[in-house]
């Protein structure tokens, strides 16, 4: 991949740890996404996945760290994992703020440890490295559409809409590096593509009954008008990913075959101010 143009791509990349600091907590509104419970509450179940998901994720690259032999790629490896850590850190307040509104929030996240703990104990690494690139391709993606689609974030209390927009654009910049350490120990196109549909399906099952369960916490699950409102949102992100998805089948796939750098680059533009660790420029 590394002669491919989007294998070069990928090496000019430059992952960046931001530390970061946001301003929601007890002052945010119960439904902060444009007062509509329903995608208030698939925003909550899916952030669920992140602590567990995100270890997972690094430790399926762990794994072959030692066997990445290119050092441009190692360390953006190093960088990826100081990005997710932080992710995590930021998931796990976002997390406690949900909780402190009442729900069980350690329950969705034991439905996705159970998961992730049966693919530990039952899958090879290369399988976990696998479902993690598969992953990656599905929050890098999610990150795009949040961030090109006005609609998909309009009416978000600002800063929750920051945490998301900052996590979208970590993912988008980090999506080439699991992928690399996949191709650098010879990952095979059959594990890549039939573990990319069951990870896919798997997270999006999980939050949804997530969603499910906290709407009915909530008396929100005859709420027909929100309903409606939540299911369009939801549809309009599996319309919109799914040229990606069907993509991931192409042999020779390579995550940078889409370059949309500009996105990252475009946040910072705006949003430098959320980042605590301000970098010295060489
Ligand atoms: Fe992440
Ligand atoms: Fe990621």
């Amino acid at each position: 991949m590394g002669t491919s143009k989007s294998g070069i791509i990928s090496k000019s990349i430059n992952v960046v740890f931001r530390k970061v600091n946001f301003g929601f907590g007890k002052s945010t509104k119960k439904h902060w996404h444009n007062d509509s419970p329903f995608i208030t509450y698939f925003w909550s179940a899916l952030s669920t996945a992140f602590p567990d998901g995100e270890l997972f994720f690094m430790d399926a690259g762990r794994y072959y760290e030692d066997q990445i032999k290119d050092p441009v790629l190692k360390q953006q490896f190093k960088d990826f994992i100081r990005q997710e850590a932080h992710h995590t850190h930021q998931h796990n307040k976002m997390n406690a703020m949900t909780r402190e509104q009442g729900f069980d929030m350690d329950k969705y996240q034991n439905w996705f440890l159970n998961i992730i703990d049966i693919m530990r104990a039952k899958t090879t690494p290369k399988t976990q490295l696998g479902i993690s690139i598969a992953l990656e391709h599905f929050t890098a993606n999610f990150g795009s559409h949040y961030l090109t689609r006005e609609s998909l974030s309009k009416g978000a209390d600002p800063e929750m809409k920051a945490l998301w927009s900052w996590h979208a654009t970590e993912e988008i910049e980090h999506k080439g590096v699991l992928f690399d350490v996949y191709n650098e120990i010879k990952g095979d196109y059959f594990t890549r593509v039939t573990t990319m549909p069951i990870a896919w399906f798997g997270i999006l099952a999980v939050t949804f009954v997530a969603l499910y369960d906290m709407l009915k916490q909530d008396d929100r699950l005859f709420d027909v008008k929100d309903n409606i409102k939540g299911i369009a949102y939801i549809l309009t992100f599996l319309a919109v990913g799914t040229p990606e998805f069907v993509r991931y089948f192409k042999p020779g796939f390579h995550p940078w075959d889409n370059d949309n750098k500009y996105l990252i680059e475009e946040w910072y533009a705006k949003n430098s101010h959320y980042v605590i660790n301000k970098l010295k420029v060489a």
